[in-house]
């Protein structure tokens, strides 16, 4: 036994377990692909205050997918793009706590690694910083077994682009249309980033156009330190070892958020009922021993200890959020709602809740220019990539982590979970019993953190946090009002329709009779009279069988 035990390399590990980061099929791991490279991309753009301006371009032959994805970002130094193109684990976002797509370092590597697996070929890389005459050209791939890039081709070039970068991949794929597609993907992205510009090249040759509704970036996320409530007790005992901090008291206040001075004392205070072992203030964090770091963290949670601040979580916001889905979507009635930020377990988050309704195609009533009510027909049912259901469909959930659109693992997600608990028949919606409410209808659920709680390192779906779930639950239960209202609105148009189509029946009928009437005799008055009856008879019968 002793002489097979061996050491295995992060990127072994992930080779032999594509499904953990979304390579498990060749559709997914297309679209995946796609997804890895045009969040860095607009990560590395907001970073750098640069309006993010994004081609893609996918071709398929025969089960073999290359796709090509283009940014005007702040571009990589050439030192740097062997090791974020060839190493799992490396990159700039693990270690600060800030709201960005990525966070663990593992995305495009990954999509390198599964494109050398796949179909044998490195990473091609192009990528120029702002100043330099040249830009870098690199073909990287993996050493699986050390976790390390090799380099098979370098050389510097003239490239027409300021600066940006540029990352092409061949892989093992599937082009497919449908909800799980590119352009669904690259939509949702639209929608969620209305500062985005994305042109889009698909393997038919045509080109697709996302134009950005707004030149106002985001505001840049601020990047916070830990919350003492959040940490577990492996990385706590990590931290003392590794903080340059020399007492306790010192570390406690340096290393974490909302600690102050009296909040630290009270900390080593009760840490000090848990231990045997002696704790002071001038204890050295880095001769903390285990049971003593495990009585800190025990103190830690019965502490009582401020709320982390909020202010480093950066919605969508209304207004952009509304522009986004006036810009992509189709619908007779939107509403949004901002969450006020909350926390679970330390970590700041918020949720941003949307409603689209109703298919401009469908039919209804609608008052026209003239302020006169208008019924409008049934058009012809719109293609599978629209983003609201049909009328007898589920609702269609778009579910949005960090702006980046989230299309797989629906049902393992918070966001399904608090969709399904709702109770949406007191709005006025159909609903079978746990399940998504039926209605010609979209529901969009945006979570932002500086954590994002993933249920997997493919970063699919949102872990149900219970203060994630209230939030998100609250969101909807807001838009479902506003929707419920304008329901009833629509009812009563309707009704209001119907009545005045009658009157507008009937009214010639009655106008005839009445002249009649003035033109007569008495004899014949009394049987125009008679006659006027039987009209409104048939009027009101005719009133009462119609539905
Ligand atoms: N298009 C790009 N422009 C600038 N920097 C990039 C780009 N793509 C990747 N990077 C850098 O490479 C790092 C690693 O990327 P990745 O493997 O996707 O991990 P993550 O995004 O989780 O950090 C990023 O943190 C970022 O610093
Ligand atoms: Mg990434």
């Amino acid at each position: 036994m002793a002489s097979r035990q061996r050491e295995i390399s992060v990127s072994e590990f992930f080779l032999k377990n594509r499904h953990l980061l979304g390579f498990d099929t060749p559709a997914k791991a297309l679209v995946t692909a796609v997804k890895e490279a045009v969040d860095n991309a607009l990560d590395a753009c907001e970073e750098a205050g640069i309006l993010p301006e994004i081609s893609v371009e996918v071709s398929d032959r025969s089960g073999k997918s290359r796709v090509i994805v283009e940014d005007n970002g702040p571009g990589i130094v050439e030192g740097q793009i062997a090791r974020i193109f060839g190493k799992l684990l490396y990159g700039s976002k693990f270690h600060k706590l800030s709201q960005s797509r990525g966070q663990q370092g593992m995305g495009i590597s990954a999509a390198g690694m599964y494109g050398q697996l796949t179909v044998g070929k490195p990473l091609h890389i192009i990528s120029r910083v702002n100043g330099e005459k040249l830009a870098s050209e690199m073909h990287v791939s993996i050493d699986t077994a050390r976790n390390q890039p090799d380099i098979h081709r370098k050389k510097q070039l003239k490239w027409d682009r300021p600066h940006g970068t540029r990352v092409e991949m061949e892989m093992e794929g599937h082009y497919q249309k449908g909800p799980h597609s590119v352009e669904v993907y690259l939509k949702q992205t639209a929608i969620a980033n209305p500062h985005l510009s994305i042109t889009y090249k698909d393997p038919q040759g045509q080109e697709l156009h996302f134009v950005r509704s707004t030149k106002k970036l985001p505001p840049r996320p601020a990047e916070i330190k830990p919350h003492p409530y959040g940490i577990e007790l492996g990385r706590l005992i990590q931290m003392l070892n590794n903080t340059k901090s020399r007492t306790l008291l010192g570390f406690l206040v340096d290393e974490f958020s909302c600690v102050g001075r009296k909040t630290a004392l009270k900390i080593i205070e009760i840490a000090g009922t848990h231990s045997d072992r002696k704790l002071s203030d001038r204890s050295h964090p880095r001769h903390i021993a285990h049971v003593q770091a495990a009585a800190l963290h025990k103190a830690i949670q019965k502490t009582r200890i401020m709320a982390p601040r909020t202010d480093c979580i950066v919605p969508i916001g209304e207004k952009q959020l509304l522009d986004g889905l006036h810009k992509e979507l189709e619908a007779d009635f939107f509403t949004v709602t901002t969450r006020p930020a909350a926390a679970y377990r330390g970590n700041p988050f918020q949720v941003e809740v949307a409603i689209a309704y109703g298919r401009p195609g469908g039919a209804g009533v609608e008052v026209d220019a003239t302020g006169h009510l208008r019924k409008k027909q049934a058009e012809e049912p719109p293609a599978a990539e629209n983003l609201i259901a049909q009328k007898d469909e589920p609702v269609r959930l778009l579910r949005f982590a960090n702006r980046v659109p989230l299309l797989y693992q629906q049902a393992s997600c918070a966001i399904t979970k608090a969709v399904t608990q709702t109770n949406w028949r007191g709005y006025g919606l159909h609903q079978p019993k746990g399940s998504l409410p039926v209605a010609p209808m979209a529901i969009l659920v945006h979570v932002a953190s500086v954590w994002v709680p993933y249920t997997s390192e493919s970063k699919e779906a949102i872990e149900p946090y219970p203060e994630i779930l209230k939030e998100i639950k609250l969101g909807l239960q807001e838009c479902a009002r506003r929707l419920a209202h304008h329901l009833r609105h629509q009812t009563q148009l309707h009704q209001e329709y119907d009545r005045r189509t009658y009157i507008e029946k009937y009214l010639p009928h009655i106008g005839a009779a009445l002249q009649d009437i003035l033109a007569l005799s008495n004899a014949e008055r009394d049987s125009t009279v008679r006659k006027l009856d039987d009209v409104l008879h048939i009027s009101r019968t005719t009133q009462r069988a119609e539905p």
